[in-house]
């Protein structure tokens, strides 16, 4: 095969520019720990924010679903695998939400990528934050419509953009929390432009779902938006709900678009009804246990005040997810290999996944770390060796 050659160059330059991802062999459930290797080690690396991927009554309902409905849905939604299950985790996010309906994909990429290839046609608008989510920017790439990158966060191009452009169909579609840095969009703002402008705006809080909001229903209820009228709110539950998929929320017209010509809603197989089930009840724990995004934050917090004292270099982030950007690729894999030496699992994130030159330990909190395991991130990160990484990043 000719091929093989050309893919066996493109693993060389992959592995010359440090850019080789291996994948690690988890045997212990996912938590506070993870053991890999037979070697248990703290884990800041997850998106299980809120503990509940292993929790007992997710792991029940699960089980219960099983006994009662089997193991698969058997079809798609539309012929015969929408389940009672599904229907009820739909109506209960969206009297969580207070939006007008709600509808369940299998999974975030999934429906990301089915909201601009059902609302927009070729010469409708498309703006998207540059630092977006994969799977979002993906949407765009796919869908008829051209799609515009505006400067992360910048509210005044996006205004420029909407004002400027005669386009029947605008659609403004940014991460609520992104995911790699942990900021947030600016939400309000632009739900106003939007409005002005008979613009979509779509907030994909896929991070910020079960972490942010008095409810935890996200960075919308924290901000105060509400979603509908001209606002979509996409979420995952494979994150703080510990469980599988995503949703989309806002007026029944557009779920109502979703179910008839999403193709990624359509043309696949229903999820697993336990997987709903898991989802109800961990939908049910985030909103009558705020206890675990108390304890979560004041952990957000307390890390955040004890790091910058030490020089750390944060970034603007109140969320779960900590970067700590080191620049190039080798030091960000030499942090990640000086942790795990220590007993932490904090993961290099590197290009592609983000921009060239900041390649980064993303850190993550979990609602069951304890104090003693943020005293032991914290001592590490502010040993010699790890501040000689970063020191030697500054100086190059
Ligand atoms: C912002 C964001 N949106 C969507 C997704 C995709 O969600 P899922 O894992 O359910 O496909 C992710 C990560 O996986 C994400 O970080």
């Amino acid at each position: 095969m000719p091929w093989r050659g050309e893919i066996e160059r493109s693993f060389q330059q992959r592995e010359q520019a440090n850019r080789w991802r291996a994948r690690k062999r988890v045997q212990s459930p996912m938590g506070r720990t993870l053991t890999i290797d037979g070697q248990p080690l703290l884990n800041f690396c997850s998106n299980d924010y809120l503990a509940l991927a292993n929790h007992p009554a997710l792991k029940q309902a699960s089980a219960e679903a099983i006994e009662t409905f089997g193991t698969g849905s058997g079809a798609s939604h539309l012929v015969c695998g929408h389940q009672e299950l599904h229907h009820q985790l739909e109506q209960d996010l969206a009297a969580m939400l207070g939006a007008q309906q709600a509808i369940v994909f299998s999974t975030g990429y999934m429906a990301n990528l089915a909201v601009p290839q059902t609302f927009l046609a070729r010469n409708d608008l498309l703006l998207e934050d540059k630092l977006n989510h994969a799977s979002l920017l993906d949407a765009g790439s796919i869908s008829p419509v051209k799609m515009k990158r505006y400067p992360h966060l910048d509210i005044n191009s996006v205004e420029k953009s909407l004002a400027g452009s005669d386009a029947n169909r605008k659609m403004v579609l940014t991460d609520g929390t992104f995911s790699m840095d942990g900021d947030v969009a600016p939400v309000q703002q632009l739900a106003g432009l939007c409005r002005q402008q008979e613009a979509m705006l779509v907030v994909d809080d896929a991070h910020g779902f079960g972490v942010l909001g008095t409810s935890g229903a996200g960075l919308l209820e924290q901000e105060g938006v509400p979603v509908g009228g001209n606002v979509l709110m996409v979420g995952t539950l494979g994150k703080a709900a510990g469980s599988f998929g995503a949703f989309v929320a806002g007026d029944a017209i557009y779920i109502q678009s979703l179910i008839q010509f999403a193709r990624t809603y359509i043309y696949t197989t229903a999820l697993p009804p336990a997987v709903a089930a898991a989802s109800i009840t961990a939908v049910n724990l985030i909103q009558s246990e705020p206890s675990r995004r108390q304890r979560l934050k004041s952990l957000i917090n307390r890390f955040r005040k004890e790091a910058a004292e030490a020089g750390l270099p944060l970034m603007p982030s109140p969320t779960a997810i900590q970067p700590i950007v080191l620049g190039s690729e080798k030091s960000a894999l030499a942090a990640d290999a000086l942790l795990r030496e220590n007993g932490i699992l904090g993961i290099a994130i590197r290009p592609p996944t983000v921009p060239i030159g900041s390649a980064r330990i993303r850190l993550t909190f979990r609602a069951d770390h304890t104090d003693e395991d943020i005293d032991k991130l914290l001592s590490v990160l502010t040993d010699d060796a790890f501040r000689q990484l970063i020191a030697a990043e500054d100086a190059s």
